[in-house]
């Protein structure tokens, strides 16, 4: 199966790649499986006093397409609010990097990861 040349893009330059503090009150994350492969993904995000993703980073184990799925919506999701960033779907992301069907749950799991991050924040913000 061929990767497109921005799925290949972003495997190759990923972005936001890494950890934010987890003991930092203003940082949430999000950690999510595939059950389908086995792949996992950790996606941080950093949150402003007023309610702007100011940073987000992640670390992904799996596939290339899923690789390139977290470092889309960590771009993606910087300036975001959190509301905005919920609007995020998979199919956002299979559009943008033009993923053949079998590689959708990848996609999928880049938009559970963020909302996730963004559950885990409203969790710890007691909202
Ligand atoms: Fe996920 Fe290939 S099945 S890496
Ligand atoms: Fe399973 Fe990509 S996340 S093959």
């Amino acid at each position: 199966m061929a990767y497109s040349e921005k799925v290949i893009d972003h495997v190759e330059n990923p972005r936001n790649v890494g950890s934010l503090d987890k003991n930092d009150p203003s940082v949430a994350t999000g950690m999510v499986g595939a059950p389908a492969c086995g792949d996992v993904m950790k996606l941080q995000i950093k949150v402003s006093d007023d309610g702007i993703i100011e940073d987000a980073k992640f670390k992904t184990y799996g596939c290339g397409s899923a690789i390139a799925s977290s470092s889309l919506v960590t771009e993606w999701v910087k300036g975001k609010s959190l509301d905005e960033a919920g609007e995020i779907k998979n199919t956002d992301i299979t559009a943008e990097l033009e993923l053949p069907p079998v590689k959708i749950h990848c996609s999928i799991l880049a938009e559970d990861a963020i909302q996730a991050a963004i559950a885990d924040y409203k969790k710890k913000h007691g909202e």
